[in-house]
């Protein structure tokens, strides 16, 4: 397919421009001023006048088709990334499991089968590891070798996916000789478990009890053990789904002493706080995540962060569960509901209006946040991550006037509520190319399942 992207404002995380894009194939192969004059016999011509087009989004941290909490996440491969397309994200990079006893390759297997024939964008894998014995740390090397060079740990979850601070040591020092990045789960996940028993034990059962349980203190903590131990392994670390200040100031004093600890926050903890676990009846059960949502005060002080380049990237942890039976799970229990909430499909939108209109970020820094940096950390630029001759077409054109009302009743992520329900927004996906082909057009999409490839990531650092 040849496709001429007529008149629209470019934006990259450096520039800003009106131009013409043609697309020839999967890449961008002109950029520049009336290129109809000279671009030949064209398949298409979309008018981008007036509208933004920016790299597609790369979100990071996403859970398709996740065993989780007695249940799976809701969106399987399929519907998971038809929806992160119908929002302007091109590639995901979701999340295998290392389950004990397996090796890492037969995790990824696992993982590819999921995924393949059944992916309508790209996606890539950061590997979870829960069995690491001395003998399987050269699979790392290995696998980073594969194109999977991120992984993540645990500090919390005990009896799941926790691992100890030696685990945590070894780990990192063999991905970083390899040039491999640890992706941290970093909350005190043994003092929170005495919490959860003992909270239990006086009768406190609502949902409420899972974010009262699980103090700021205790994700700080996490954080500023995962960059010590990152230091002491000449490593770098990436905390992932950082949620409050106590957290971010952790990851602010390393970076002022120049060490390598990077982050990412999620539009949960911009846009919704602990208010919404103190709902009647249940209905707190919809936002059960890890880290919980926060006191409302931290949110002035995570977008401050963004702002100031101490948090990196914006990803979604989209990890859904419906609420009727999978959310309900947990009904008399709170430590029973599946943890986790939707969100890979409306992470472009809400940062834009919450970002870019309310006057908090620039233009360059929401396309930065939502994709290049991404790209950077993960080893996926320039492929991804920006608009160039040469790179990936992964585009998306974006009217930055129109608004929309998140609901369940118009998403197209497969769970039965959306946690941002009613909220208005400004800035609409319009079109979506993913590797120079159009997957969303007009509200509609337009792509297949399957025709989303593995992306083999280059190493890190
Ligand atoms: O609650 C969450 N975040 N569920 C997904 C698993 C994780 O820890 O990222
Ligand atoms: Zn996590
Ligand atoms: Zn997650």
């Amino acid at each position: 397919m040849k496709i001429l992207i007529r008149n629209g404002h470019v934006v990259t995380a450096v520039d800003s421009y009106t131009a013409d894009i043609l697309v020839d194939g999967s890449a961008v192969v002109l950029i520049g001023q009336d290129l109809q004059k000279i671009s030949g016999a064209l398949d298409k011509t979309v008018d981008a006048t007036g509208k933004l087009v920016i790299p597609g989004g790369i979100d990071p941290h996403t859970h398709m088709d996740l065993p989780f909490g007695g249940t799976s996440s809701s969106d399987d491969f399929e519907t998971g990334t038809r929806a992160a397309a119908f929002g302007g994200t091109t590639t995901i990079i979701d999340f295998a499991v290392q389950y004990r006893g397996q090796s890492l390759n037969q995790a990824l297997d696992v993982w590819f089968s999921k995924a393949q024939g059944k992916a309508a964008i790209d996606y890539g894998f950061h590997m979870i590891l829960t069995d690491l014995p001395d003998q399987r740390l050269a699979e790392i090397k290995n696998l980073i070798q594969q194109g999977v060079s991120s992984f993540k740990l645990f500090m919390a979850y005990p009896g799941i996916f926790l691992v100890d601070d030696g685990i945590i040591f070894k780990a990192m020092t063999a991905a970083a000789e390899a040039g491999g990045l640890i992706c941290m789960h970093a909350e005190n996940g043994v003092v929170i478990d005495v919490l959860v028993r003992r909270a239990l034990a006086e009768g406190k059962t609502a949902p409420k009890y899972h974010a009262l349980t699980r103090p700021t203190r205790a994700e700080a903590e996490g954080v500023h053990r995962a960059i010590a131990i990152a230091e002491m392994a000449n490593s770098p670390v990436y905390i992932v789904h950082l949620s409050c200040y106590e957290a971010l100031k952790e990851v602010q004093a390393a970076r002022d002493l120049g060490l390598p600890a990077y982050a990412e926050t999620c539009p949960q903890y911009l846009f919704l706080d602990y208010a919404c676990y103190e709902q009647d009846g249940f209905e707190g059960a919809k936002y059960v995540m890890t880290p919980p949502l926060r006191d409302k005060s931290n949110q002035e002080q995570l977008w401050k962060g963004l702002r100031g380049n101490d948090l990196q990237v914006l990803s979604t942890d989209h990890c859904p569960f419906c609420f009727k039976e999978q959310k309900e799970l947990g009904r008399n229990d709170f430590s029973k509901i599946p943890n986790g909430g939707p969100g890979v499909e409306h992470r472009m939108s809400l940062i834009y209006d919450g970002g870019v209109v309310q006057g908090r970020i620039n233009l360059n820094r929401f396309v930065e946040l939502t994709s290049t940096a991404a790209a950077k950390i993960f080893g996926l630029f320039p492929k991804k991550g920006t608009i160039a001759v040469g790179s990936d077409a992964d585009i998306v054109i974006f009217d930055p006037n129109r608004e929309q009302t998140i609901s369940v009743k118009t998403h197209h992520m497969r769970v039965d509520y959306s946690a941002y329900e009613g909220r208005r927004v400004r800035g609409v996906v319009e079109t979506v190319l993913s590797r120079g082909n159009i997957v969303v057009e007009n509200g509609e999409f337009k792509g297949k399942p399957g025709y989303g490839q593995f992306v083999r990531r280059g190493t890190v650092h």
